[in-house]
């Protein structure tokens, strides 16, 4: 197995099913120029995420870690047209470069970013009422994913769909005595939702332009 060919092949699925246009591929740069991380998801994995979000019939989604909005810009596109995507981004610098991504996409009126540590954001949104939500990504500092999923599963109803990025981190997460504290947070992440009596979940393996890695899915009961 090399990489080659997972690279040739999800090029090939972009091709048929996941075109970017020049918005998506304007964050992509937006984030090059501003020197960001490159930690977008692929446009597969955005064409799934559509897929996923529109199957559950999502009207309301919640998204943990912006960037530059390129997970976003598919999501929100996926939703009807009273449809609203709740993202919450930490990172100053990476908000300013998502909001001008977002509104380059003339998606303002769909897309609420909430600047400000994903902890507090959803804890002030779970006192004030503001749920729940039709689908739920986590994409935000991987330590925090247990703390993200308990706060989640609150935020939820039977039928919400929730997804987290980076759960198998090129296979690290097999390693029982790692001391990366995203390794970590991710294994705690994962003996949480398969054991959780509220959900029903599972982990797919995904490979193909970016690392292999893997998406966790989870319908609540
Ligand atoms: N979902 C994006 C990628 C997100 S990368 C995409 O696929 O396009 C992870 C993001 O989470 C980074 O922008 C980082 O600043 C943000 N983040 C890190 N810690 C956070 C926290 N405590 N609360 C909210 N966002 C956080
Ligand atoms: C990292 C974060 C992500 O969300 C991602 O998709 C890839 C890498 C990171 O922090 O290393
Ligand atoms: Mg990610």
């Amino acid at each position: 197995m090399n990489r080659h060919i997972f690279q040739h092949v999800d090029s090939y699925i972009a091709t048929a099913f996941a075109n970017e246009d020049p918005v998506l591929a304007g964050v992509i740069n937006s984030l090059e120029a501003a020197n960001l991380p490159q930690h977008s998801i692929s446009p597969v994995q955005g064409k799934f995420l559509q897929v996923m979000a529109r199957s559950c019939g999502a009207r309301k989604i919640l998204e943990l870690g912006t960037l530059g909005a390129y997970s976003t810009i598919w999501l929100a596109r996926s939703l009807p047209e009273d449809g609203q995507i709740i993202t919450v981004e930490v990172d100053q610098a990476h908000a300013a470069v998502a909001n001008e991504n977002i509104i380059k996409g003339g998606l303002s009126s769909k897309v609420d970013l909430r600047v400000g540590a994903a902890t507090d954001v959803l804890s002030e949104m779970l006192k004030n009422g503001e749920c729940p939500f039709d689908m739920i990504f986590i994409d935000a500092d991987k330590p925090n994913y247990p703390d993200y999923l308990k706060l989640a599963l609150e935020l939820s109803k039977p039928g919400t769909l929730i997804i987290a990025d980076n759960i198998i981190r090129e296979g690290k997460v097999l390693d029982e005595n790692s001391e990366d504290e995203r390794v970590r947070g991710v294994q705690r992440f994962n003996r949480m939702l398969s054991t959780h009596p509220k959900v029903t979940a599972t982990v797919i393996q995904t490979v193909g332009s970016k690392e292999h890695d893997g998406m966790a899915l989870a319908v609540v009961n």
